[in-house]
């Protein structure tokens, strides 16, 4: 199965203006706006979508409103789509809508649908480090440390399902989409990723243990840099979002991260340079925690230098 990422995350919210101007901030482009809601688009063409939590057009919700209402995937091609439709028609109601995408539910009571990707060639600046001992990563007189820096989330990289039987949902994903665990915490869930992408995970799902564990626990977009990262996440924090954990270093994936509070239901992160594996990596499994999830985390704090 040649399913090559997340396309779109399509939420239902009840702060459509507060959802809007979030993720203008967050860096996306608005690709269209109206009474019924937006898209908004990173540089590949990978996006989320708002709508009213009350929308009739929406799969319904798994969890309490605000929430990630469906999660569509990428796949390269007609063939992909065409037997993703013979195998889950098997066992599950499905639908193609007008525009040829699959909709239908997976095994952890979740809403997703597959399309032929759109997504197209990043067109961004080069990102070079100058490195001792290694070629100029910057051409001379080039600086990096730029207040006017442009920083554009690049690609939707992944999102997190708390789900009610995690064995279940993960054989769902790798029995019958054919995607690959990568890492596990043990005792939570699988790090998992489709066959038509490297990157380390687009999906990682948590046993939920009580009745506040539902829904998305949060999404994340590539940015091109740990200077990236660090660079939105401070302008955020000083816009006056809340930081929620970072910033730091994940261990599974080794992405940069930094998560903020948000008003879609989980939180939202700032991802960066994340891990690639083929199939002859073998899955480590690590207990939660702490020492496990961060390899090293800072706390935001205010400004400070003398004198102020
Ligand atoms: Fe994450």
């Amino acid at each position: 199965m040649n399913i090559v990422g997340l396309e779109t995350l399509v939420f239902g919210v009840e702060d459509m203006a507060a959802g809007r101007q979030y993720l203008l901030d967050y860096g996306l482009k608005e690709i269209d706006a109206s009474a019924v809601g937006g898209t908004y688009e990173a540089l590949d063409g990978t996006a989320v979508v708002l709508r009213h939590a009350s929308d009739p057009g929406l799969p319904a919700s798994n969890a309490p409103s605000p929430n990630l209402r469906e999660t569509v995937y990428g796949v390269a091609d007609a063939a992909t789509l065409r037997a993703l439709a013979d195998n889950l028609s098997a066992d599950r109601e499905m639908r193609f809508d007008d525009e040829g995408s699959l909709h239908t539910l997976d095994d952890g009571g979740y809403a997703i649908a597959f399309c032929i990707t759109r997504r197209r060639a990043i067109v961004a600046p080069h990102i070079g480090i100058n490195v001792p001992g290694q070629a100029p990563g910057r051409a001379a007189n080039v600086c990096a440390a730029d207040k006017a820096e442009k920083i554009l989330p690049r690609s939707l990289s992944h999102v997190v399902y708390f789900v009610p039987d995690v064995a279940k949902a993960e054989a769902f994903y790798q029995d019958r989409l054919g995607f690959r665990v990568t890492d596990r915490f043990i005792g939570l869930g699988p790090f998992m990723r489709p066959q038509g992408t490297l990157d380390h995970h687009c999906l990682f799902m948590i046993q939920s243990f009580n009745s506040h564990m539902v829904g998305m626990n949060h999404f994340t977009f590539h940015l091109g840099s740990a200077n990236e990262v660090l660079h939105a996440g401070w302008r955020f924090a000083q816009q006056g979002y809340k930081s929620f954990w970072g910033p730091g270093r994940h261990i599974m994936g080794s992405n940069y991260f930094w998560y903020f509070n948000s008003p879609f239901g989980g939180t939202m992160e700032f991802d960066a340079d994340m891990d690639l594996h083929d199939d002859s990596w073998s899955p480590r499994a690590m207990p939660p925690g702490s020492d496990n999830s961060q390899i090293f985390l800072f706390q935001h704090a205010p400004k400070w230098a003398p004198g102020e």
